[in-house]
């Protein structure tokens, strides 16, 4: 009888752990905030191709990789793994066959992302439509990592609320803000000395552009009004009316909600000042 109950006990507290489970807040992460589909969408002269949403996509190509952001629809290979090895592969970046995945997809701050909102991103990806857009796979000419850090067991969920803590789990795990807006160093963007300073180059059709510093330093975000930083996070409009270059992701940014918004810039707002690298 005890064994039962226990079991019992065992079964409720594992339905209680993914209690906050949702398709729809996958896709509401998937599609905004997270804007997967800004590297695993193909993209041509007029913008997304979304018949083949998830699709793949080449990301990046230099000296030292060529990046494909492969097809992660139902019609793709992932179709045949379970729902935990898929979710180990995006919060840990390692694959059922145990090989890791390359940069840039930003999985250092993905094993940030909780057990709700990682599982609940599992669950909307299982619903997309399945595109058969075939794409070669990722080459490295530079040594992939056996592992971005210790197997993770579980990471608990961070309330939701215009808060400090949550914009810095948005602006975080989910949208990666502070992957691209720090300094790249050998291992990875340096959060720990740079956070938010700037001065990642990327390079692609529109040709080079450089990360501006998001902290509260003069070479920083201070000149502008919250209003004029929400056109540009979402818009990718600055306050002179002209247009921001990729590869941010602003489609994405603009279907996040206004508190989600509102909690990234509170977050903004109080990042340590730091000048820009050079
Ligand atoms: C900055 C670009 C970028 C972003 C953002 C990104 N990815 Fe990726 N992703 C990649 C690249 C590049 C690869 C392939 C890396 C390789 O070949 O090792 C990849 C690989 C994957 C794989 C492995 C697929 C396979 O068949 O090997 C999965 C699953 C995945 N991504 C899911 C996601 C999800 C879910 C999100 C959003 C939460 C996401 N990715 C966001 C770039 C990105
Ligand atoms: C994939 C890389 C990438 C990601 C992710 C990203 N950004 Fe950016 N961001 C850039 C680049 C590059 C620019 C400069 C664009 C230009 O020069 O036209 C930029 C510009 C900006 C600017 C304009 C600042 C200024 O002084 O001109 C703001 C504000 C900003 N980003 C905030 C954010 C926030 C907030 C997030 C997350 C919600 C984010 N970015 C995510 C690459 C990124």
């Amino acid at each position: 009888m005890r064994a039962i109950l226990s079991l019992a006990a065992t079964l409720l507290a594992g339905t209680a752990a993914f209690a906050e489970v949702s398709v729809e807040r996958g896709e509401y992460l998937v599609r905004g905030p997270a804007g997967c589909g800004n590297c695993h969408t193909p993209k041509g002269p007029n913008g997304p191709d979304m018949a083949n949403e998830l699709g793949g996509f080449l990301v990046e190509k230099t000296p030292a990789f060529e990046a494909w952001a492969v097809n992660i629809t139902p019609g793709s290979r992932v179709a045949d793994w379970s729902d935990d090895e898929l979710a180990r592969a995006i919060r840990e970046g390692i694959r059922p066959d145990g090989t890791v995945i390359g940069p840039p997809m930003p999985i250092g701050l993905y094993r940030g992302l909780s057990d709700d909102d990682l599982y609940s991103i599992v669950a909307f990806l299982r619903t997309v439509p399945a595109s058969d857009n075939s794409t070669p796979f990722s080459t490295y000419n530079i040594p992939l990592p056996p592992a971005y850090g210790p197997p993770i067991d579980s990471v608990a969920a961070v309330p939701a609320g215009v808060t400090v803590e949550y914009g810095a789990y948005l602006a975080g795990p989910v949208a990666h803000c502070i992957e691209c807006h720090s300094p790249m160093g050998e291992r990875g963007p340096k959060l720990d000395t740079h956070l938010g300073a700037g001065g990642f180059e990327f390079h692609g059709p529109w040709g080079v552009s450089v990360s501006p510093n998001l902290t509260t330093h003069e070479d920083g975000l201070a000149g502008y009004s919250d209003e004029e930083l929400k056109v540009m996070i979402t818009q990718g409009i600055r306050p002179d009316g002209s247009p921001m270059k990729p590869p941010m992701g602003y489609p994405h940014y603009a279907a996040m909600t206004a508190q989600d918004l509102d909690a990234i810039i509170l977050y903004l707002r109080q990042l340590p000042p730091l000048p820009d690298p050079s």
